[in-house]
């Protein structure tokens, strides 16, 4: 696939999708959204791939936000399509099957902290910058920022960093729980890898389901107690937990497939 705005290289069975717009600080526009999109549903679908970092290009920005530049003259109705369209990509990658981390090299500001949000691991650079400022110009968060960040940080903290547009760095960020680790600029892809090497040792059909459970304990009308009960149940049948078991009782490594 030929991306102008995203660049997508496979390690291993690691993807690592690159937002590639480093002149506007790899700000997303419509078609840089699309991309994204794009990516991560043919990563979710591949069986070669078994987790995907996503991050910025060069050392200065993982995502400075929507691109502003395309706000300009849109109706109310168009501005509801928007948000929707980015909160439908980025649910999407929250609930995909396969485990993404934000690699996050630099600002994280608006739609890039609420896409940084999405991924369910995130690790920074020290360098990293964290906000949601879009009070400043006269909006609110749109792709899910309003809600994630207070799941992530807590109430009080999530208000005070809507309200005030504050910039956090990447170390008051590890000391909120917004992200799993800190590294230095250099180090931050091995990091990623490494969390995702540890993680592709493990059954994936069980970190399929590890994602769907804790998803839903923040889905309107499912009981995730109810989810984990039938998802418990459910890897019963599978040759995953058959290989794992059996594994154990033998002493020797689990030779998962994911099925
Ligand atoms: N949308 C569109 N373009 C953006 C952008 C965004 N969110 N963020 C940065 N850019 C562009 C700038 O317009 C500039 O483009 P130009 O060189 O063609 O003028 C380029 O990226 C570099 O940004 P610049 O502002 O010159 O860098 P800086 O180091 O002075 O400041 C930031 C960095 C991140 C503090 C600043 O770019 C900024 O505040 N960006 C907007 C953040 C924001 O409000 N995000 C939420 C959007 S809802």
């Amino acid at each position: 696939m030929n991306y102008k705005n995203i660049l997508t290289q496979s390690e291993a069975e690691i993807l690592i999708i690159t937002i590639n717009r480093e002149e506007k600080l790899n700000a997303l526009n419509k078609e840089t959204l699309a991309e994204i999109k794009t990516a991560f549903e043919a990563a979710f679908s591949d069986e070669q791939v078994k987790g995907i970092i996503l991050t910025g290009s060069g050392g200065k920005a993982f995502v400075a936000g929507a691109d502003i530049s395309e706000f300009q003259n849109i109706s109310v109705e168009e501005g509801k399509a928007f948000a929707r369209n980015g909160q439908d990509i980025f649910s999407m990658i929250e609930k995909g099957p396969k485990p993404v981390v934000a690699a996050v090299n630099g600002f994280a500001l608006g739609g890039g902290c609420e896409l940084a949000m999405a991924c369910h691991l995130r690790v920074a650079s020290d360098n990293a910058k964290f906000g949601q400022p879009e009070v400043n110009l006269g909006l609110i968060p749109g792709y899910g920022g309003t809600q994630r960040l207070v799941q992530l940080v807590g109430k009080g903290k999530a208000m005070e960093l809507l309200m005030t547009a504050d910039m956090i760095n990447a170390q008051q960020a590890l000391e909120l729980g917004l992200v799993n680790y800190v590294t230095s600029l250099d180090g931050l892809i091995e990091k990623a890898k490494e969390l995702l090497y540890i993680i592709s040792t493990k059954s994936p059909v069980a970190i399929k389901e590890i994602i769907r459970c804790v998803d839903a304990y923040y889905t309107e009308g499912e009981d995730g107690f109810d989810t984990e009960i039938n998802q418990f149940g459910n890897c019963f049948d599978t040759e995953d937990f058959r290989e794992g078991t059996s594994a154990f009782l033998e002493k020797r490594k689990a030779n998962f497939t994911g099925k």
